[in-house]
């Protein structure tokens, strides 16, 4: 791996301004960014006039189904996706089929995607009521679903949730309490009224009460999944404010639609934790701005169309290839200003889940990065590179490109192709 000069560079720093100059990129880190503009011999350039630098985002949560479902997704596919939503670090979900619970089936996880996957990756364990030690070295996260996702049973009671606790160091929760969902015969028509709000606020409690049972020394890092609605919100807060080593995670379905969009569109939009009201995405905006959501996760949960078009459809929406696009967006709109898409993208994705190197353009860091460009009319209509074939962003006026992606160096995408030459790497 050579040197690699970008030209005419102008980057977002993380202090939310943009610098500009060149930057020398060596064995796939930056080596330094100048003022100046710098030459040198054997160089690969790449002229950025007319671009925006990103930081390729971290997206910590993504489902790409394989080993198990690959008709769904699979890696390679989903890690293209991934570079087209100019994502060059993802983790990866547990609940496959077979679920990754054990040892043995995340190191063949991790095989999988050190050969297949274009962008950088780690992934997270499934748990479940028996816990193998010696594995919080090897994971990202253990991953509680307290409503069942795999065919592993569901983590409901607050015993179990202590004894994981006591195990691993950082924590991801799916907090839907399952004993309060509603699987009658008689439910409503209706996702998110079988899946009310009161089991969102069993789960917390459920949570709640296993970290305080925990002497303050064996409390682990609380991450919570998919957050959309405000008491969530407003307990997440009161846990910082308290003190608690926690983070919130929010999605982009919550962000851009409500239970009215499910209402009208149907099955495409069936996704768990359900998409709440007007109120809950307003509690959500301001959420980004003050600090109570740490970062976006896609919860990129591809499904094949016909699945979803069936009687009985799956939850779960595939949007990770408009990511970059979709937080631009939120800059355009004035929810978030620049240092914010800073932390929301890379900085709090890498601190909660202690990935190195990769929390922006720093010199030192890796060479993860993403030209933008703004654009007046709206993007042409592109391949979706998903399995799923759907585009929910469609009706959306995403006025930003992603032009160019590189992982570590080295050029995976460049708006239209996809460059096999480099695999993503495991991060630590
Ligand atoms: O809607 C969802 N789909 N929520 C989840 O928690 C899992 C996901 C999936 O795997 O399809
Ligand atoms: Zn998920």
């Amino acid at each position: 791996m050579g040197n690699l000069i970008i030209k005419n560079a102008y980057w977002l720093t993380p202090q939310g301004s943009f610098d500009q100059g060149s930057i020398l990129i060596s064995e796939g880190k930056i080596v330094s960014l100048n003022k100046t503009q710098i030459k040198l011999a054997d160089a690969e350039v790449h002229d950025a006039s007319g671009y925006m630098i990103l930081p390729g985002a971290i997206d910590p949560h993504v489902h790409f189904r394989e080993p198990g479902q690959k008709y769904k997704e699979g890696i390679d596919n989903g890690s293209k996706a991934a570079l087209a939503g100019g994502v060059t670090t993802v983790i990866d979900m547990p609940n496959n089929n077979p679920p990754c619970s054990t040892l043995r089936r995340i190191m063949q996880k991790k095989k999988l995607f050190s050969h297949k996957s274009h962008v950088n990756w780690g992934v997270m364990l499934h748990t479940s009521s028996r816990i193998e030690k010696n594995l919080a070295d090897k994971i990202i996260s253990a991953k509680v679903y307290m409503a069942k996702s795999s065919r592993l049973p569901a983590i409901t009671d607050v015993k179990t949730i202590i004894r994981i606790m006591r195990n691993f160091p950082v924590i991801s929760f799916h907090a839907e309490d399952e004993s309060l969902l509603d699987i009658s015969p008689q439910r409503s028509p209706l996702h998110h009224e079988n899946r009310p709000r009161q089991a969102v606020i069993s789960a917390l409690n459920k949570i709640e009460q296993a970290f305080n049972s925990l002497p303050e020394k064996d409390r682990p890092r609380i991450v919570i999944c998919h957050m959309n609605t405000t008491e969530e919100m407003a307990w997440i807060k009161k846990k910082k404010t308290e003190g608690w080593d926690i983070f919130g995670e929010t999605c982009p379905h919550y962000l851009f639609f409500t239970q009215d969009d499910y209402i009208a569109g149907g099955a495409v939009f069936q996704v768990n934790p359900p998409i709440r009201t007007r109120e809950d995405q307003k509690a959500l905006h301001r959420s980004l701005g003050d600090g109570t959501i740490d970062f976006i996760g896609t919860d990129h949960a591809p499904h094949a169309s016909a699945e979803k078009a069936s009687a009985k459809p799956p939850s779960g929406i595939a949007s990770i290839e408009w990511l970059l696009p979709q937080i631009l967006y939120l800059i355009d709109k004035n929810i978030i200003n620049w240092k914010k898409f800073h932390e929301l993208t890379v900085a709090n994705a890498a601190r909660c889940y202690g990935i190195a190197l990769r929390n922006g353009i720093i010199e030192g860091n890796y060479a993860d990065l993403v030209f933008v460009k703004r654009v007046e009319q709206k993007d042409k209509i592109r391949k979706i590179q998903s399995k799923t074939g759907i585009n929910l962003y469609e009706k959306f006026d995403f006025k930003w490109r992603v032009c160019r992606t590189f992982v570590n160096g080295i050029l995976k995408y460049d708006g239209k192709k996809y460059f096999e030459k480099g695999k993503g790497k495991e991060v630590k």
